[in-house]
């Protein structure tokens, strides 16, 4: 009896479950592409994971599945304890390009699908709206159009449009990628702040290893092609720390760790995972 209360715990502990999960693409010429090789993690509510690997390793197929946008071939995701079958219900999505509707104001891009989706009368919305454009340094912004705005500008209202629903659940797919490092350090610091006041689970793709350590609270590093999850490495710094990647030795150490997964030839999936253990970090089973 007691066992079975200790287990339940332990399984309710985690607010998105990734079981063994992969994927294989057919080309067009029928050819398997294995995208994905099995990957399992353990997200707790609130949770920001960054996920790092070479390009072409599987990172977006994993987002995807994870956010119900794409039918893993093996395996299974639960979110809040339901297997996720189609599009999670409370979820936001920032992807490299902001893709705002042009004929509409920043404002109604932010609302759209609260207007859909009929939530929150007119006022209530627009106040959302205002309120998170103020949160990214855009008091003002409401009326303006996408294509009078610059490129972090827009970005920075994609992140708006993302977060206006509260999601409990937000995806990131190199959502800075394509800023200049400048814009790219203030939407950090403006993301790691909406973040700590709303908590939902991020899960962030990026290239960029600096930013992986400094946002998020566990790196989990992908094998090259096909990808797996091979290291997951807890990040131990306190909060805000979005900006402070160059003054923070600790952060840098991390970045260095990451950056050693990462060369060439470095993360052979059996060697890693049949490896010893540092305290912050877990080394993935196969
Ligand atoms: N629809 C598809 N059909 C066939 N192969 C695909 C398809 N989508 C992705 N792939 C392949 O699956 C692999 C993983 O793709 P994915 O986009 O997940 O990589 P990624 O890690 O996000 O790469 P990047 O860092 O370059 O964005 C790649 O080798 C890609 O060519
Ligand atoms: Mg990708």
């Amino acid at each position: 009896m007691r066992a079975d209360a200790a287990s339940i715990t332990r399984l309710s502990e985690f607010a998105l479950q990734v079981r063994d999960v992969s994927r294989v693409f057919s080309t067009h010429r029928g050819e398997q592409v294995t995208a994905l090789g099995a990957s399992s993690a353990n997200v707790k509510a609130g949770e920001f994971i960054a996920l790092v690997g070479p390009s072409g390793c599987g990172k977006t197929t994993l987002l995807k599945i994870i956010g119900g946008l794409l039918p893993p071939s093996a395996g299974s995701v639960t979110y809040k304890g339901e297997p996720v079958t189609g599009p999670v219900d409370d979820l936001g999505i920032v992807f490299q390009q902001p893709i705002l509707l042009d004929w509409r104001t920043v404002q109604s891009n932010i609302t759209l699908q609260l207007s859909l989706r009929h939530l929150l009368d007119p006022a209530e919305q627009a106040e959302r709206a205002r309120a998170l454009l103020a949160s990214v340094g855009l008091a003002g912004f409401e009326d303006r159009y996408p294509w009078e705005l610059s490129g972090g500008q827009q970005q920075r209202v994609s992140l708006c449009r993302a977060l206006v629903h509260r999601p409990g659940l937000l995806l990131m797919d190199e959502p800075f990628g394509a800023l200049d490092a400048m814009t790219r350090e203030q939407l950090q610091a403006d993301l790691e702040e909406l973040w700590i006041a709303a908590r939902p689970i991020v899960v962030f793709v990026t290239h960029d290893v600096g930013e992986a350590v400094s946002l998020a609270d566990r790196v989990l590093v992908f094998s090259g092609k096909p990808g797996r999850i091979v290291e997951d490495i807890r990040i131990d710094v306190p909060r805000p720390r979005a900006a402070s990647l160059l003054e923070n030795p600790k952060l840098q150490n991390y970045a260095k760790q990451v950056r050693a997964l990462l060369g060439p030839g470095n993360v052979p999936p059996k060697a890693v995972a049949s490896s010893s253990t540092t305290s912050n970090t877990v080394r993935v089973q196969s």
